[in-house]
């Protein structure tokens, strides 16, 4: 069930994410996953909510934990399935079948470039989408939900 009461918001953030700060930082920034985690916790407090950070290579791993968000009654999850977003429809199905709303997030803007990134499976399901500004497109998310945006 989608509980607006519930405070705990998953961050789930898919293959080589693990590798920010160090990976292609002129697209990505330097800003590595624990900075962001860090940033996000620090505004989370600030708005009465708390994160759950997580970080996976693996596509499943990111079907299974969309599962969990929901078993686990979280107020909304925020993803970046990284690069499968453009091809993964268990990912599609996974948002669609749970009724968490998921709020799909990019540091770059995957619109203004390569042409095999300007599909998102993940959008086509997501609540909403926050991309292209670098890691604060995880605040700008996270506000959203506090918000009470999706
Ligand atoms: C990304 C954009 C994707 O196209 C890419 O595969 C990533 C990162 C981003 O946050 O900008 O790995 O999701």
């Amino acid at each position: 069930m989608n509980d607006i009461t519930a405070r705990n918001i998953y961050v789930l953030n898919g293959p080589n994410l693990n590798l920010l700060g160090l990976r292609e930082p002129e697209i990505y920034g330097h800003d590595t996953l624990d900075d962001i985690a860090g940033m996000l916790e620090d505004r989370a407090l600030e708005l009465g909510l708390t994160i759950d950070m997580r970080q996976t290579n693996h596509e499943g791993m990111l079907v299974d934990w969309l599962h969990e968000a929901q078993a686990e009654g979280a107020r909304a999850v925020l993803l970046n399935a990284a690069a499968y977003t453009h091809t993964s429809i268990a990912l599609l199905d996974a948002i669609k079948a749970i009724k968490t709303p998921v709020i799909e997030v990019h540091l770059s803007d995957p619109k203004t470039r390569e042409d095999f990134r300007h599909i998102s499976y993940v959008g086509m399901a997501a609540a909403l989408t926050v991309e292209g500004h670098g890691a604060d497109s995880y605040r700008i998310a996270l506000e959203a939900v506090a918000a009470g945006k999706v």
